[in-house]
């Protein structure tokens, strides 16, 4: 038996001590941080892999805003491939496969298209790939004959407006413009088809200048996998369809099953960065990173819906894991994510100034609109579920998932012992004011430490250990709040 000298702390335990700061604007401030070795984002924010938190529209709301979400893993390999084609798709300047139909096709079928795919337009190719015309709702909507041939009623070729495939933004967004009209078709020389760029899309570029983006232009995602065999199928799965980060997403993450994914994963898929953990300890992130991990995550009973700590014994107060781990982390230029634990701004700034390059959140975005599950109503005011992976209805849905039970008989009940527990949240509204409301508070953080950029927040920050009494002082008080 060993008992460490130190007295392990979390983020009420401490606050940052200010000093002298010459940032005027908390606009100067530079939040940009490493996500893995190869990807950054603007806006150090990771929403959390949980069925409660990240499907789709989550993490197409969290990389608009230049964070990034991990689309949780308790659903099908095929779900889980969708949600990452619909979060690639959601925003891209060119649509690389746009729906097309042959001009000899009639104007019924290609009203049900449009009807079908909710599109307002399709791009019209003859049988060898070229650019034919397009064909709008305006132009079948009301066809008296539904089965003139679309090259009746479309818009011709030589009425077209089009560009070649390098198109930039600029010039594209110029040439809609100029033309009046919303779809650009991109050809080649040849006038082969090869992709369509729409007013929607470069709207929807301007509106988020930071958000989080592959080299295509799509929102970057990543994607949440255990350590089964059958993991390394729903990693290929993933990747086909975009997924840009695959998260190895394990209570206690410096294990031997979880090192030999990490390889596995880094051997199959060299191209496609790893995110490993969750560990809480110097030596966790050195067996991770040894076995490859492009980024460790941290964090072992911190989160507001865990209870491992109360039912194991075991975890490390958050703020003294994530400064024992940056130790390790920092020396082999490893990007660490605090994952767990933080309820305020406050928090994440001390957990960024503690060595982490980015947080994860769970029920702080748990609340949102972009939130899995609908809200409900309680004594007037709304609320949304949140529950921990390893809740006990959260461990029944799984063992359906796996068709390890159809039916859960007594036995089985007893034999779960959960290490997470099922709760009501808030109803928050848009995930985007909460992101604006906790980036103002760190970069307002930042500006007490005289920080521009989250290294030299690392440099600057010195933490002073508080008192209960200290602890009462920081919040209001001694007032009738109204
Ligand atoms: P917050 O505090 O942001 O924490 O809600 C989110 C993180 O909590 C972890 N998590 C769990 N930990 N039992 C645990 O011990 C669970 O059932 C559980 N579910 C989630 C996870 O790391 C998540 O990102």
């Amino acid at each position: 038996m060993k008992l460490r000298p130190d007295i392990a702390l979390t983020f009420d335990d401490v606050l940052l001590v200010p000093r002298h700061s010459s940032i005027r604007s908390r606009q100067d401030i530079d939040l940009s941080s490493q996500l893995t070795r190869e990807i950054q984002l603007h806006l150090p924010i990771i929403s959390a892999n949980m069925d409660t938190v990240t499907e789709a529209s989550m993490a197409i709301a969290m990389a608009q805003h230049g964070g990034i979400g991990v689309l949780h893993r308790f659903m099908s390999l095929e779900r889980q491939a969708e949600q990452v084609r619909k979060v690639k798709r959601a925003e891209s300047l060119v649509v690389h496969n746009p729906l097309t139909i042959s001009p000899d096709a009639s104007v019924a079928q290609a009203r049900q298209v449009m009807v079908d795919e909710n599109v307002g337009g399709l791009v019209v190719v003859d049988e060898s790939g070229r650019l034919a015309g397009m064909v709008t709702t305006r132009d079948v909507l009301l066809a008296t004959d539904p089965l003139l041939p679309v090259r009746a009623v479309m818009t011709p070729r030589e009425r077209l407006v089009v560009a070649g495939t390098n198109e930039t933004l600029e010039a594209a967004r110029e040439k809609l413009y100029q033309a009046r009209v919303e779809k650009l078709p991109l050809i080649t020389p040849a006038g082969t088809l090869t992709g369509l760029i729409t007013a929607q899309d470069i709207v929807k570029i301007q509106e988020h200048p930071h958000a989080t983006k592959d080299q295509l232009g799509r929102l970057r995602v990543g994607a949440a996998l255990g350590v089964r065999s059958e993991d390394v199928e729903r990693a290929a799965a993933c990747i086909e369809a975009g997924a840009d980060l695959l998260v190895v997403d394990i209570a206690h993450g410096d294990s031997d099953h979880t090192i030999q994914m990490v390889k596995r994963l880094k051997q199959s898929f060299p191209g496609t960065g790893v995110m490993a953990g969750n560990v809480a300890t110097g030596d966790g992130v050195r067996e991770l990173a040894d076995a490859g991990a492009d980024s460790i995550k941290v964090g072992v009973g911190a989160g507001s819906i865990c209870i491992t700590r109360i039912v194991t014994g075991f975890g490390v107060p958050q703020l003294t894991a994530i400064a024992d781990c940056a130790e390790v982390s920092r020396k082999l230029d490893l990007p660490l994510v605090a994952d767990g634990g933080m309820r305020t701004s406050g928090d994440v700034t001390k957990a960024l100034a503690a060595g982490a390059s980015t947080v994860m959140l769970g029920s702080m975005l748990a609340g949102t609109e972009e939130a899995p599950g609908a809200e409900i109503v309680r004594d007037g005011r709304r609320y949304k579920v949140v529950r921990g992976m390893a809740s006990l209805s959260a461990n029944v849905e799984r063992r359906k998932l796996d068709n390890t039970v159809v039916e859960f008989t007594e036995e089985d009940w007893t034999e779960v012992v959960p290490e997470g527990v099922e709760a009501f949240v808030p109803y928050r509204g848009d995930v985007a004011d909460i992101l604006i409301q906790v980036a103002g508070g760190v970069r307002s953080g930042m500006s007490y430490a005289g920080a521009r950029t989250i290294p030299v927040l690392w440099e600057n920050a010195e933490f002073v250990r508080v008192t209960p009494a200290g602890t009462k002082e920081s919040g209001s008080h001694d007032v009738n709040l109204i």
